[in-house]
């Protein structure tokens, strides 16, 4: 285990795209699960799902399914006589808060044994898909997945933007043009000063009619997010279906979520 204090391993952590293929052993495995749940919940509303099958995303060993779960917590609330009819959206935001702080504490813990880890965003999108392959009971859904080992590269941590465009003491300010251009300047020069994208070979597409005049030395942060925001899931519906095929009613024609309080 490292003796870095935790605030050390925050500050020096990043996403990791490289692994040995070294198995981290049970005993570990469950010590970085078990710092998981430790985190705070509003009502332990996930569950995790673990493969170490080969041929991981980046060549990692451990790939984990991190899920909203509701269908546990029904199954208790049966036990005591109640019926859950809290609306889905909030127990979607709960849950999604919930499975959020738990996967975070588990990237954090799994630092302190030297591995690394990296987030992966599509479950949402596949969640169907997901829900098969795992046999996932209806009330679970896969919220993001993390792949984790020992890492086989050793990137510097990434920029983020500056403090002053981040932490609002008792007001939220007016962002002046040049706080906006100090942030953008402080993402953009930090990624182009590791080569990030060019190393990654990550450059999003254009779509319609806008003419590429990026190259691999100006592309960066801020055109890249903007690409993404500017360019992808535009459509609601996908997501909902989803939701729905997972059975999570988002609709507030749901009888549930006309519920009075
Ligand atoms: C919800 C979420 C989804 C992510 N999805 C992906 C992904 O699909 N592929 C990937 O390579 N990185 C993914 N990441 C990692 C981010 O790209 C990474 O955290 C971000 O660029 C900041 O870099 P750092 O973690 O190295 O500081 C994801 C991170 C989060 C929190």
């Amino acid at each position: 285990m490292t003796d870095k204090t935790v605030t050390e391993i925050m500050l020096n952590r990043k996403s990791i795209r490289r692994y040995k293929s070294d198995m981290p052993s049970d005993e570990v495995i469950q010590a970085v699960v078990r710092a998981g749940q430790q985190a705070p919940f509003a009502s332990q509303l996930y569950s995790v799902l673990m493969s170490r099958k080969k041929r991981q995303p980046f060549g990692a060993p451990l790939l984990f399914t991190i899920c909203v779960d509701v269908h546990k917590m029904a199954l208790i609330m049966e036990r005591r006589n109640w019926k859950m009819v809290t609306n889905d959206l909030m127990l979607l935001l709960f849950g999604i808060q919930d499975a959020t702080l738990m996967a975070e504490n588990m990237v954090i813990a799994a630092e302190s044994y030297g591995m690394g880890s990296c987030f992966l965003g599509a479950a949402p999108y596949m969640a169907d898909k997901l829900a098969k392959r795992y046999q996932l009971p209806e009330r679970v859904f896969p919220l993001v997945q993390l792949v984790m080992g020992y890492p086989a590269e050793n990137p510097p941590p990434r920029p983020r933007y500056p403090l002053e465009f981040t932490l609002f003491e008792d007001t939220y300010p007016e962002l002046s043009d040049e706080m906006i251009e100090r942030a953008m300047q402080q993402m953009d020069e930090g990624y182009l000063a590791q080569d990030y994208y060019r190393k990654g070979k990550y450059m999003i597409s254009l779509m319609g009619d806008r003419q590429e005049t990026f190259t691999f030395d100006t592309y960066s942060w801020t055109e890249h997010i903007s690409r993404k925001w500017g360019q992808w899931y535009t459509k609601i519906e996908d997501l909902l279906t989803q939701f729905s095929r997972r059975g999570f009613n988002l609709s507030p024609e749901d009888p549930k979520s006309l519920q009075d309080p």
